[in-house]
């Protein structure tokens, strides 16, 4: 195809979407004008929360390219990106809502720490850990812990399943960090914390939740837009 050829079918392609965009209702273009807003505003907050403090989570790694000595969960892995601060707030708001007291905030699949830091940024726990099987990730968590300086933050480098929570209320965080395998090898190991505590889940993208139901917890919360949720066992 000849440069000429190739912008000028660039250039209908455009008109096309132009028109396209157009024809569609009002109300059609002003909501996907506020989205498009709403992201640029939360993409904004990202930047800012850790610019302010001297984080780096970025980047996105697919699951099987995840670095792990912890090689047979690395097959049930979704890949590292780190959550918005938008996301982290209107769930955890919604655990505050219920009035537990926590004591402790625990992310499943921490990857370089951001749940932790926006969890300790904004709200109270006595001590933050977030759980993570990559270690070239942990050693980016901790990097960010040194600069974000809290002593009550700490990254384990560990497979989530065989993570044995400690005693008292917990916010177990998730953002889809693997599939139902190693979630409910996780729950196997917890179950009688869940039954002592007020512990609960708060399971951002929450493509699993139905092993959370088959395995007796009941639904606090569901958004159904950002598909997160919030669960207690009772
Ligand atoms: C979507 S990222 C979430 C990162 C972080 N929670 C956040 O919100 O910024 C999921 C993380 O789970 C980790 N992961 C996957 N399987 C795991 C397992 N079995 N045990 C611990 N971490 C795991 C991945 O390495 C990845 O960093």
């Amino acid at each position: 195809m000849s440069m000429a050829h190739h912008t000028e079918s660039t250039r209908i392609q455009l008109q096309g979407r132009i028109a396209t965009w157009l024809r569609r209702p009002l109300a059609h273009k002003l909501r996907s004008l506020s989205n498009k807003a709403a992201g640029g505003v939360s993409w904004m907050e990202d930047q800012l929360f850790e610019k302010w403090h001297g984080l780096d989570c970025g980047g996105f790694i697919d699951g099987h390219e995840l670095e792990t000595s912890y090689s047979s969960a690395r097959a049930h892995s979704r890949a590292y990106q780190a959550v918005t601060c938008v996301a982290m707030r209107a769930l955890l708001n919604e655990a505050m809502k219920t009035g537990i007291v926590f004591d402790h905030f625990i992310d499943l699949g921490s990857g370089k720490g951001k749940a932790c830091f926006y969890a300790a940024a904004n709200y109270r726990f006595r001590r933050l850990v977030g759980v993570e099987f990559s270690e070239p990730l942990v050693q980016a968590a901790d990097r960010n812990v040194r600069k974000f300086g809290a002593d009550n933050i700490c990254f384990v480098n560990a497979d989530a399943a065989s993570f044995s929570l400690p005693a008292g209320n917990n916010l177990v965080y998730l953002f889809n960090p693997f599939g139902e395998a190693i979630l409910l090898e996780f729950l196997k190991n917890n179950m009688d914390k869940f039954r002592r505590s007020q512990s609960i889940i708060a399971y951002a993208n929450d493509k699993h939740r139905l092993c959370l139901a088959k395995a007796g917890f009941v639904t606090l919360f569901r958004n159904q837009d950002s598909q997160s949720s919030l669960h207690q066992y009772l």
